[in-house]
């Protein structure tokens, strides 16, 4: 019988053989069986690997059977064990229209032939649309046998699979399909024969036994697309949940890792940190008995003496610290605001009590100054030592910030802290992505189809601009390797990767794919309810750090228009990097209520973040004025944009001088 040649397809599935396909053993001795062993009805076959997850080996094994380039034969090879990631007849018995227990009977009795252990694999076969499944061990061996017990029937179930026309694949009775198949039973009784074939073609009644069924297609769940598989298969719809602005900010400072204390020296660069200790004065402050005013020290006697009268002035209390001789009886000491006590003197007289006598001869210094009180009692105009602040006394708090305004840092230097605890602060890298991007300053003009890279210099100002150290990671081609690449180099160095450009529908989303599939990455969001902004994206990435320490990195995939990457930059990421930096209470952009200047259309589907120009008003009110269009990819819109309003999902323009929320993005 002359039949055509049919198609088969080798899946093997190991995590192990998707990360270095050479490890992989199996693909080559099954190929080699179908063209060996395979009677010439076999094109060559083709072969792929995925990695034990149900996802990705649906996805896969839907791509082989469903639509015009089907294949006749579907092998897999691999997961079909007893272990926690063998997953593959969970992942195949669901897309199988018409299961075929009877291949998966031949198959175990020709392995359990060679040995026990063959009862420990758990194959399905069967057809999905008009191609045949079947799942083999993993190991070459049980493969091989599983195969060669069962490949010479498939030319014959194949084309029945694919609609072949079954009268004439039977015209010969079973004697001629077994001598076409070139197998020959020993076993079977002759009048057996044409019953069994006919039974054969109604094994798929439905009532028979129930067949899992998947509820959801493949397709719908959430996973990132393959990048190996062509634009067509790619999904026409994100298949990941929407989230609110506010589940979607929840879930980021979840998944943000805790703040981590580091001891710093106390200098400017503190400015911006959190502390993660109680500060304690070493000192008191002061560390002297002071002086208030301008004036004399002098000995006030406990016998109430009075210290009205002439007084020599013995020192003159500006001299270098440590060298401040003792005060005797009968003298006084000129003193200055803020100078130390001299030994011995314990009250200071106003220079507003007292007459300049005479002075030295060469008329530089004071010699005898009267003192026309006798009211000055003991201690009087004295600062006491730690009587701004006593040693020991707690006077920051854990969770303070150093602000710029500057007094906590005077504070920590004042009570003589050379080093304090702090929370350490993400360092984060940015990078654009797409092969239409390039760079902002390059000397030669743009070619048709390019896009200056403005998102990279706005996140980075923007990072800056909130107190973090930013790293520049340049832009990355639409390639797996460069992506990969790039977000390789950049999780070694840092906390934070901010991306954009990749992650809308009608682009190449690599980054997802990339995210989970090549960095083991964890993708918490992939839409968000909000404009602009939808597509923003979140992952985290488990790694070791240098020291061997786990370590969690977060991926922040922003869409690559201007007005979603500085609008989601600020909602998502913002929060994530001051939940790190041990920012405590509430997080993000400060919220205010603004009048509105001008009527402004809400969107009726989306909560929009409408860019503004804040000023303040004459009443009082901040007073937002709409930046322009408000497109998401509208650059024009981000100049002189430092307020976001939150407009309500609603069929409604709010009228001018409505009073609405509004996030404050900079200074007013
Ligand atoms: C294959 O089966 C799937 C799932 O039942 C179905 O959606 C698809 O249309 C079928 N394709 C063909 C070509 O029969
Ligand atoms: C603060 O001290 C650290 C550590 O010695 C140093 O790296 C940094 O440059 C200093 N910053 C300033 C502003 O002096």
């Amino acid at each position: 019988m002359d039949l055509p040649r049919l198609q088969a397809a080798i899946l093997i599935i190991s995590d192990t053989a998707f990360r270095d396909p050479s490890t992989d053993k199996a693909g080559d001795i099954l190929s080699d069986i179908i063209a060996i062993d395979g009677n010439d009805q076999w094109e060559s076959t083709k072969r792929d690997i995925v990695p034990d997850d149900v996802f990705a080996i649906q996805r896969t094994v839907s791509q082989y059977c469903d639509g015009e380039d089907y294949v006749n034969l579907l092998i897999t090879t691999g997961g079909t064990g007893f272990a926690v990631k063998d997953n593959t007849p969970e992942a195949v018995a669901p897309l199988i229209h018409r299961h075929a227990p009877g291949l998966v009977h031949g198959m175990l009795q020709a392995s359990l032939e060679v040995t026990p252990f063959a009862l420990m694999s758990r194959p399905v076969a069967g057809v999905r649309n008009k191609t045949l499944i079947v799942t083999l061990p993993g190991s070459p061996k049980g493969a091989k046998e599983n195969l060669q017990a069962i490949l010479r029937l498939m030319p014959h179930a194949c084309q029945q699979a694919a609609g072949g026309d079954s009268r004439k694949l039977h015209s010969g009775g079973i004697e001629k399909l077994e001598e076409d198949a070139g197998v020959r039973s020993n076993k079977r009784q002759k009048h057996h024969h044409d019953d069994h074939v006919h039974s054969h073609d109604h094994t798929h009644d439905h009532g028979a036994h129930v067949v899992p069924k998947a509820h959801t297609r493949p397709e719908d769940r959430p996973i990132s697309n393959d990048p190996r598989a062509g634009p067509t298969s790619r999904y026409r719809e994100s298949p990941y949940p929407m989230l609110s602005v506010e589940e979607a900010v929840s879930l980021v400072l979840a998944k943000s890792p805790a703040p981590e204390a580091i001891h710093v020296p106390v200098n400017g660069s503190l400015v911006g940190h959190f502390l993660a200790e109680d500060v304690e004065a070493n000192d008191p402050v002061p560390a002297y008995r002071a002086s208030i005013v301008d004036g004399y020290a002098v000995i006030v006697s406990e016998t109430g003496l009075s210290t009205k009268g002439v007084f020599p002035v013995a020192s003159v209390s500006h001299a270098a610290p440590g060298e401040i001789s003792t005060l005797q009886r009968g003298q006084i000491a000129r003193i200055t605001t803020g100078a130390p006590l001299p030994p011995g003197a314990n009250a200071v007289v106003m220079v507003e009590d007292t007459v300049l006598r005479s002075m030295t001869d060469d008329g530089q210094e004071e010699k005898v100054v009267e003192i026309l009180t006798d009211q000055v009692k003991a201690d009087e105009n004295i600062r006491e030592v730690g009587s701004d602040i006593k040693a020991g006394e707690v006077v920051l708090r854990k969770g303070d910030e150093i602000t710029a305004v500057g007094g906590e840092l005077g504070l920590l230097a004042s009570i003589g802290k050379a080093e304090v605890m702090v929370y350490r602060k993400p360092v984060i890298g940015v990078l654009s992505t797409g092969d239409e991007i390039v760079m902002h300053d390059r000397a030669r003009p743009l070619q048709l189809g390019e896009v200056r890279d403005c998102n990279r210099p706005t996140l980075m100002a923007a990072i800056k601009g909130w107190g973090f150290q930013v790293v520049d990671y340049g832009i990355a081609k639409d390639k797996p390797g460069s992506l990969e690449e790039h977000l390789r180099n950049a999780l070694r160095n840092v906390d934070v990767i901010v991306t954009s450009g990749g992650v809308s529908m009608g682009e190449l989303d690599l980054l997802k794919p990339t995210l989970e599939r090549s960095l083991g990455g964890t993708i918490h969001f992939g839409r968000v309810n909000m404009k602009p902004g939808k597509p923003t994206t979140f992952a985290t990435v488990p790694l070791k750090t240098s020291d061997g320490n786990p370590a969690t990195k977060l991926v922040f995939s922003l869409p690559g228009n201007p007005a979603s990457a500085l609008v989601t930059s600020h909602l998502f990421v913002l929060p994530s990097l001051q939940h790190s930096s041990g920012k405590q209470g509430r997080h993000g952009l400060p919220r205010m209520k603004v009048q509105l200047e001008e009527d402004v259309r809400c969107d009726p589907k989306r909560p929009e973040y409408h860019r503004v120009s804040l000023t303040y008003g004459f009443n009082g009110l901040l007073h937002a004025t709409s930046t322009g269009g408000q497109r998401s990819s509208k650059v024009m819109s981000l100049r002189r944009a430092n307020g976001l309003l939150c407009l309500p999902v609603k069929e409604w323009t709010a009228p001018k001088g409505e009073i609405v929320d509004a996030l404050l993005m900079g200074g007013v």
